[in-house]
């Protein structure tokens, strides 16, 4: 979800929708806000996207210069206007946004029906509204303080109050929200997107702080009620690198973006002669590394795809063992970890919460811990011991396709890195991987030259009901992605099969004209991988293969080949998912699908 509050001297609307309207890609079953004006709190709300709200208010604009707002993406209650934010107490005295669950919200509600509240909706928020009602005696910031006593959860919250014009108070726990100051007028956001337009200026809230935002001061007191100095956060970022920049959706922008995005993530970090990685950040020993027995990797989505290539990374070049796990998994199958495991979380948010809870399950195990994140102060980031950032910029397609290349980099710098430090790897064999690694940003952007092919394929296979990947060893875990990606965006039954398991089961699905997405590019299974090929063909599937340049053989045995630049076989993952998001893409595309926003999904889970 997106929050976002005004406080000034201009009329607040102009910022909540234009706010609102850059952080909708992390929710947006609905949308609203609530305007104070002379005396009185307005709220406008809107099931669908925000264009519903902006269309409704058009003739009767909310008057007011402080005023809440957010989008939603539905988890307590289904969405509805009524479910919508912001929520009010009884008598329209104050309103609150939120993001997050509260986790005893039946039992605070239970208790304030008794006193006589009555609800209008199913959401936890709504609570929230009601007991600030209850316990307010005139003192607005203590009535705050006492209800963020009294809910359990995560939330990042901005209350609003009918008595106390011209004063919002926010608060977060385990959820983002930024401050964005102003001249004469102050901003709070849940993303940075939402402000950078108005100010680079910001304080990002920790966990437990809670700021008191007037038009011309911010106030922020810890849980303990004590003042905090906070360092004013500059954003680098400019307005227009969270814009579309030209292209029709963010996602196919930001799968041009990669080549940028990949070289900003190894620059700076491979040694002038390429002889090692060089991760300032970690400073990690042979003492540091040999203590760990075990090294887990846990992540959601896209990002768990990015661990599994990450698992066979380092156990390939470091030795040591990698399990790799779903983030909503892990935490609740008593995961073997102490101090001897090395805890890697991959986030490209930085607030999936299921990933936050992994890592902090981890953490109270014993586990060193490190987060492999894309958003620099996020919660996850802040939380775990150590942080390698992938910098590739501000990912707002819900599917995520430049995250995922950079956090391939990571994983493969860290596999490096490791195996130089425990002398797992010849030297040469080190120099020869990070030789390859400087080409591929290049080849990324050759692979991204021809797409023609891609948007053919993509017609005229766009509206099967049923495509399958198969693939070996890194192919496999690129196949994942590519199916995830396919199923994200365009709707279509994707799945992905480690190809010689396909005999397994499978193969009874492959019936006439079914497209199979075929990889193989790794050389050391490739014959494998081509018996794999023959026997959905034998079956009469439509073979789509992906290969290597150099590959003279496939193109026998299939009815497309799509071929990506010549690299190390541990590289080519970093290739060969380009032509897959761009099916994914152009798949989308041809059935007509809102490719940014796809039904059903948030960029950043922060519910488990
Ligand atoms: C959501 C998104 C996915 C993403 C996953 C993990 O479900 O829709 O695209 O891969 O969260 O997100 P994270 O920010 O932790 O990488």
């Amino acid at each position: 979800c997106g929050i976002v509050g005004y406080v000034g001297d201009a009329q607040a609307v102009k910022f909540l929708i234009e706010g609102l309207s850059k952080l909708e890609y992390r929710g947006y079953d609905s949308a609203g806000i609530a305007v104070y004006n002379n005396d009185k709190i307005r709220t406008e709300k809107s099931v669908g996207r925000l264009a519903a709200l902006s269309e409704k208010i058009e003739n009767d604009i909310p008057v007011g210069t402080m005023g809440i707002g957010h989008t939603r993406w539905a988890t307590h209650g289904r969405p509805s206007d009524a479910n919508s934010h912001p929520h009010m107490d009884c008598h329209g005295d104050f309103a609150v946004v939120h993001n997050g669950i509260i986790e005893n919200y039946l039992a605070l509600k239970e208790e304030l029906m008794a006193k006589g509240h009555v609800f209008k909706s199913e959401t936890d928020t709504e609570i929230v509204a009601h007991l600030l009602e209850e316990v307010y005696d005139g003192d607005f910031e203590a009535a705050v303080r006492e209800v963020l006593r009294q809910i359990e959860g995560s939330y990042a919250l901005v209350f609003m109050s009918r008595r106390d014009p011209g004063v919002l108070i926010c608060s977060k726990q385990d959820n983002p929200l930024v401050i964005g100051l102003g001249e004469g007028e102050n901003f709070i956001a849940s993303d940075i997107p939402a402000i950078i337009a108005r100010t680079r200026r910001t304080y990002i809230l920790s966990d437990g702080e809670m700021a008191v935002v007037k038009k011309d001061s911010v106030s922020i007191t810890n849980h303990a009620g004590e003042a905090v100095t906070k360092k004013v956060f500059e954003v680098n970022w400019n307005a227009e690198a969270a814009e579309k920049g030209g292209y029709e959706h963010f996602m196919l922008k930001e799968i041009h973006e990669q080549p940028k995005a990949v070289r900003a993530t190894i620059s700076s970090r491979i040694a002038k002669d390429n002889s090692a990685v060089v991760l300032d950040e970690l400073k990690w020993n042979k003492d540091f590394l040999n203590s760990f027995n075990r090294i887990f990797i846990v992540a959601c989505g896209t990002a768990y795809h990015a661990g599994l290539v990450g698992k066979y990374y380092i156990e390939k070049m470091a030795r040591i063992p990698v399990e790799c796990d779903i983030a909503s998994e892990f935490r609740y199958r008593s995961p073997i970890v102490d101090e001897n495991t090395l805890m890697i979380v991959v986030s490209q948010s930085g607030e999936t919460s299921d990933t936050l809870a992994a890592l902090k399950e981890a953490k109270r195990l014993g586990a060193k811990t490190l987060a492999v994140t894309n958003v620099v102060g996020s919660s996850i980031a802040r939380e775990a011991d150590q942080v390698v950032y992938t910098w590739a910029g501000p990912e707002i397609a819900v599917a995520s396709t430049k995250a995922y290349t950079t956090q391939l980099i990571v994983m493969l710098l860290l596999g490096l890195y490791m195996a130089g430090i425990r002398e797992t790897m010849p030297q040469e064999r080190i120099t020869e991987l990070i030789r390859g690694l400087r080409e591929i940003p290049t080849q990324i952007g050759q692979t991204l030259e021809d797409e023609d092919p891609i948007k053919t394929f993509a017609k005229q296979y766009g509206f099967n009901e049923d495509v399958f990947f198969i693939g070996r060893s890194l192919d496999y875990a690129v196949a994942l992605e590519g199916s995830l990606k396919l199923k994200e965006i365009s709707y279509i039954h994707a799945e992905a099969y480690a190809a010689g398991e396909l005999k397994h089961g499978t193969l009874a699905l492959i019936v006439d004209s079914i497209p199979v997405i075929a990889l193989a590019t790794q050389k050391s299974v490739y014959e494998k991988t081509l018996s794999n090929i023959k026997e959905v063909k034998a079956r009469d599937a439509v073979v789509i293969g992906i290969a290597s340049a150099d590959d003279t053989e496939l193109e026998k045995y299939v009815d497309h080949v799509i071929k990506v630049p010549e690299t190390d076989e541990l590289l080519i993952p970093l290739l060969a998912v380009v032509p897959l998001q761009l099916l994914a893409y152009y798949a989308a595309i041809t059935r007509g699908c809102d490719v940014d926003k796809p039904r059903n999904l948030a960029k950043s889970v922060t519910v488990e």
